[in-house]
């Protein structure tokens, strides 16, 4: 058979149909352990802290649209990235990228270190930098691209080769693109993690991760890792995940050309002081995004042209666009990072990473953009109300 495109892949892939009733969609194993026919035989499934048939059929989609050999999937996202670091000893050094998701941060700084793991940042937006961060027990570095919330395009390919070079291993978390729009395997990288619980599921009402690779050594310790500390996806999980996984392409199309419309119109407000979009010709990341994905992402953050007090009324006053954590889901999300995302922070610590008092980020969704476009101008209007009526 011809290898399958991308969106047949997504429907097709771990997903034949049941052999016993011929039900086009998989039941849900929601079994906790799995009958042995004799001790001589142990079966394909036995105990779903190792191994579920639903888990399974996740895997094989998740490896097969990352390009990759191997997938395992996860109860959240910081579950396949305490994986990933699962990979350290004690005496070992890791290298993370200063512009990382604060959960990464937290568990790198304040877990890793606790067991003996030496830390230390590199800046992910100048590759040679992490040549420079190198030591003699460097094992690993992880990073990602589009980043949290400032959305800089990292070079992936680059600061894979360097990592290479230096005998290390590369981590990239790839939750904000998808594999949709880039796979970093592709392009050299060791391991991929998701949380899938963003665009994979696509509909925030699960929450997974995946570690993705095509090394053997590193998806076993990922397979003993799992299976040791139990941080295993519910099979009703998987199969959310996989009904999600179904409808990716199409939703990441609408995705990424409702965040390019409404980056659009941000670039031109008059409240708006900057935009922070890769599809922009102006953005820092265009040109390196073009190459590297295949369209800009469904992710838009930007500065408010107001005061903190104005930026937080204008968060509060959208109403299609609902004030809320995380991101990827079919509905339209905003977030205000200082108090939300970046709230662990200090404000000596975002500001150092470009997460200011009147930033905004949103998580465009799938509505009718006109709607999104509407509701923001109106919580505009509602956040500089006072302002408009005093003048
Ligand atoms: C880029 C990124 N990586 C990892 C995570 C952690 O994922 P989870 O919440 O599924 O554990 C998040 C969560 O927001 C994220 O944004």
């Amino acid at each position: 058979m011809k290898i399958m495109r991308f969106s047949t892949r997504t429907l097709r892939i771990g997903q034949d149909p049941d052999r016993e009733h011929g039900a086009v969609i998989n039941p849900i194993y929601q079994s906790a352990t799995f009958v042995w026919e004799n001790l001589d035989t142990m079966p394909k499934h036995d105990y779903t802290r190792v191994v579920n048939p639903n888990r399974t059929a996740l895997e094989a989609v998740l490896a097969e649209i990352e390009n990759a050999r191997y997938a395992v999937a996860f109860g959240s996202g910081m579950a396949a990235i305490a994986a990933a670091f699962s990979l350290l000893e004690a005496g070992d050094h890791l290298i993370i990228a200063s512009d990382i998701y604060g959960g990464t941060y937290r568990l790198a700084k304040s877990q890793l270190t606790r067991q003996g793991i030496d830390v230390d940042e590199f800046d992910a937006s100048r590759p040679e930098s992490l040549r420079e961060a190198v030591k003699q027990n460097t094992k690993l570095v992880i990073f990602e691209s589009p980043t949290n919330p400032t959305l800089k395009v990292m070079d992936v390919a680059a600061i894979a080769a360097i990592a290479r070079e230096c005998g290390i291993l590369s981590v990239v978390d790839n939750t904000f693109a998808s594999p949709y729009l880039q796979t970093p395997i592709d392009l050299g990288v060791d391991v991929v993690v998701h949380s899938t619980t963003k665009y994979i599921s696509g509909h925030s009402d699960v929450i997974g991760g995946a570690l993705i690779t095509n090394h053997e050594f590193i998806y076993q310790q990922a397979l003993t890792y799992i299976k040791t500390v139990g941080s295993v996806p519910s099979p009703f999980d998987c199969w959310l995940t996989i009904r999600g996984v179904k409808t990716l392409a199409v939703r990441m199309e609408r995705h990424c050309a409702n965040a390019q419309r409404i980056a659009e119109y941000l670039s031109t407000h008059a409240r708006v002081k900057h935009v922070y979009y890769p599809g922009l010709e102006s953005d820092p990341g265009h040109e390196l995004a073009k190459r590297q994905m295949k369209a800009f992402g469904g992710m838009v953050s930007f500065e408010v042209d107001g005061t903190t007090e104005q930026t937080k009324r204008f968060a509060e006053a959208c109403r299609i666009f609902q004030l809320a954590e995380s991101l990827g889901g079919v509905e339209s999300i905003i977030g205000y990072p200082p108090v939300m995302s970046h709230g662990c922070m200090s404000p000596e610590e975002r500001y150092a990473m470009g997460v200011y008092d009147t930033q905004i980020r949103l998580s465009v969704g799938i509505e009718d953009v006109e709607d999104l476009i509407e509701d923001l101008e109106l919580a505009f209007e509602t956040a500089f109300a006072r302002e408009t009526a005093v003048v």
